[in-house]
């Protein structure tokens, strides 16, 4: 496991989904509030960019903007059809003010 600094939290809007590209690896970032959280940025169901879709802050789930799938920011588990499977997740780490993510 690695850890890949990509910044800090004030680097992100909150509210916002961002693409970040990471050890050749394509990321979603999303901020909400004081926590971030990271993903594949590529729905399980057929490989969008989960970064062109919504960020629901309430649920803290992001809706892929093809065809409407929602997965949790938490863990990646897909919360409705049509997806069924789960995109990766990544943890973070902080580190002195700096952002971490965990890549295996
Ligand atoms: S490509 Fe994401 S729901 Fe279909």
């Amino acid at each position: 496991m690695r850890a890949v600094d990509i910044g800090t939290v004030e680097d992100f809007v909150s509210g916002d989904a961002r693409q970040v590209r990471v050890d050749g690896r394509v990321l979603v970032v999303v901020r909400i509030e004081a926590d971030v959280y990271v993903l594949d940025d590529r729905c399980s169901h057929e490989e969008f960019s989960l970064a062109e879709g919504e960020v629901n802050v309430a649920t803290c789930e992001i809706e892929c903007a093809r065809h409407g799938a929602m997965f949790s920011l938490k863990d990646g588990e897909p919360m409705s059809f049509p997806a069924t499977r789960p995109v990766h997740h990544y943890d973070i780490r902080h580190n002195e003010g700096r952002l971490e993510v965990m890549v295996p």
